[in-house]
């Protein structure tokens, strides 16, 4: 693909909230969420699980949890990206196991990762030591460069990561002639009761995607050169 392709594709995505009835096939879906899974992550923590929505008796019951968006009704599939509060503990081991087993990464570079990670992310002891790194973080910097601490700012962190992988499934829906609309509108505590994911993940967006029944008119940008800093 060529940059004259992908311009014209990330042009032509809108947000879509108006769908046609038509499903789209498992197989698609499923292509599209291996698409999605090439994102990058944070470590390769990969912390993003999908939750398929198509019954339409479970769309039902998130559309109030949704404000009553009607597009989370209309869309024939509803994803809902939720982030693994424990995914550091849970994959880490694994996906870097692969990796090495691969040839892929080095067993010293690993060390060096988890040594990180559990300095980064670990909340020990007793699930307290976010807090001593709250404290401590701010002394800390006036010494030594340090990032936003995972441990400290979890949700953020797994924000990030949703956001990255979030685009990369509406550019590849967009390449198949399905429309996206990314909504964060919606009750988190309720959706997640309803569709029953587990209390350590955290929803920062789902995405309804379908076939669009029209085609939305083109929101505004910012002019670049109010945006854009070239130093
Ligand atoms: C993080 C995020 C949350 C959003 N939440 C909603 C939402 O709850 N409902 C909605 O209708 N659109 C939502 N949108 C879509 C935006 O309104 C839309 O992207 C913006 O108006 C630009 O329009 P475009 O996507 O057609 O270019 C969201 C977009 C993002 C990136």
């Amino acid at each position: 693909m060529n940059i004259d392709a992908f311009e014209a594709l990330a042009f032509h995505r809108r947000s879509v909230r108006n769908f046609k009835p038509d499903p789209i096939s498992h197989s698609l879906l499923e292509r599209l969420l291996r698409i999605t899974q090439t994102a990058p992550s944070s470590y390769n923590i990969q912390p993003i699980h999908y939750y398929v929505i198509r019954q339409q008796r479970i769309k039902e019951s998130i559309v109030r949890s949704c404000l009553g968006q009607k597009q989370v009704l209309s869309a024939p599939a509803v994803i809902v990206f939720a982030a693994d509060r424990d995914a550091a503990t849970n994959n880490f081991e694994k996906t870097w196991g692969v990796d090495l087993a691969n040839g892929v990464v080095s067993e010293e570079k690993m060390e060096i990762c988890r040594n990180l990670i559990d300095m980064n992310f670990s909340t020990k002891p007793l699930g307290f030591g976010w807090l001593t790194k709250l404290l401590f973080a701010p002394f800390i910097r006036l010494f030594t460069p340090l990032p936003e601490l995972p441990a400290v700012y979890k949700n953020a962190w797994l924000q990030k990561n949703v956001g990255v992988a979030a685009m990369m499934f509406m550019l590849a829906a967009e390449s198949v002639g399905l429309g996206t609309c990314p909504i964060s509108g919606f009750d988190e505590r309720r959706l997640k009761k309803a569709v029953k994911i587990p209390r350590r993940f955290d929803v920062p967006l789902i995405i309804a995607v379908g076939y669009p029944a029209e085609r939305p008119p083109a929101r505004s940008r910012l002019p670049l050169e109010e945006i854009a800093h070239w130093l």
